[in-house]
């Protein structure tokens, strides 16, 4: 009798292997099924890092991390301050960035830096660089980050470095840092949800093995004068990122954000600045024209990125991408997607980039 429901249980399993397998053989990215057979892959992320909290460091700790911050430790400069590679006591390397901040908050800024900082601390992801700690010391302010070997995503994109990026890399990384925006915007962190109110391609980093992590989440807020989180009276981002509804009215959503996404994505499949100015007058803008190209392919076949190795991308997937693209640049913030959508989409785009 057991060897009997044993022999049954054999037969099915394999049966339902085989019915798995041919199913999986016919699927089409134009045929309906359900979200969790092309999601089944995603399902598992890594598990988030256990962190055993934020360290606090003294203004001398990050001298001599920095080499009493040599020219020669310095990676960039930023909208924040300048930004240098370090080395803790302990031999990590870090990314540390020294604040530029506005003389009213230099003056009453320290008990409110630590907590903003102390909050940043707690998101954890594998899609946002690592917040490694902080230091407030007199009118001091640095934060202290893990360090990222490959830089930012514009750099590589304009051809700073020797990396060519083909398109599934390109697609990785969208999804990465749709990933990370779509867990700033959940509550699932800090209780309520964190608007990263910067996010463009030099805010995305790129590990040893081009892993995208969203860098300078919620750091904007720590700038600004006006505290209301909804309406401000200063225009913070970067120019070519405004949501055009935020630059009109001063009410910040999390669907600036989304705004700012979609040029990213442009950027992703066109290779091109967010502005150009050395382009002409209809061009400088890469948001400009976007909806004339969405289901031309003839047009999009001309936008896309030359860089990219024409064998890695599918003229479904590149549309698809584009169509996403436009609906989050929508200058209606009602019409763009939320985050966890575009999670959705960019998986379900991936699988349309497979060759079947
Ligand atoms: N964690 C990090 N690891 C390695 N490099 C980093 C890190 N954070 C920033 N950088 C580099 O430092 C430079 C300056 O970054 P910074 O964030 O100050 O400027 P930005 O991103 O251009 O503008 P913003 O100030 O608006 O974020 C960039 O080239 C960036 O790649
Ligand atoms: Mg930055």
């Amino acid at each position: 009798m057991e060897l009997g429901g044993f022999k049954m249980f054999n037969i099915v399993s394999s049966w339902n292997k085989r019915r798995r397998s041919r199913s999986l053989d016919q699927l089409n990215p134009w045929v309906y099924k359900p979200a969790e057979l092309w999601q089944a892959k995603e399902n598992h992320p890594p598990p988030p890092k256990k962190r055993s909290g934020t360290m606090v460091f003294t203004l001398k700790e990050m001298e001599a991390a920095t080499n009493m911050f040599s020219d020669r430790n310095l990676v960039g400069k930023g909208g924040f301050g300048r930004v240098y590679r370090g080395v803790l006591k302990d031999g990590q390397i870090v990314a540390i960035k020294k604040m530029d901040l506005p003389t009213s908050k230099q003056a009453d800024g320290e008990r409110e830096f630590r907590v903003e900082i102390d909050i940043l601390s707690r998101l954890d992801h594998p899609n946002l660089v690592t917040l490694i700690g902080y230091c407030a010391d007199g009118k001091h302010r640095f934060v202290v980050y893990e360090f990222m070997p490959r830089g930012n995503l514009q750099d590589i994109l304009n051809g700073i470095g020797e990396v060519r990026m083909d398109w599934p890399l390109r697609l990785r990384i969208a999804l990465g840092a749709a990933r990370a925006l779509a867990y700033l915007h959940s509550s699932t962190a800090v209780g309520v949800p964190v608007v990263h109110r910067d996010f463009k391609s030099s805010n995305i980093l790129l590990t040893q093995h081009y892993e995208a992590k969203i860098s300078d989440f919620g750091l904007a807020k720590l700038l600004q004068q006006d505290q209301d989180l909804h309406t401000t009276t200063r225009v913070l981002g970067t120019f070519g990122y405004f949501d055009p509804e935020y630059a009109l009215t001063g009410k910040l959503t999390l669907q600036s954000d989304v705004y700012a996404f979609g040029v990213v994505l442009l950027e992703l499949l066109t290779g091109r600045r967010a502005i150009d100015l050395s382009q002409g007058p209809q061009e400088q803008n890469l948001i400009v024209g976007i909806h004339q190209v969405v289901g031309d392919r003839k047009k999009l076949r001309r936008v896309v990125d030359r860089d990219m190795p024409k064998a890695s991308y599918t003229v479904e997937s590149v549309s698809m991408f584009a169509a996403l693209a436009a609906r989050c640049v929508c200058f209606d913030s009602a019409g763009r997607p939320a985050m966890q959508d575009c999670v959705k989409e960019l998986q379900f785009i991936m699988y349309a980039n497979m060759k079947i």
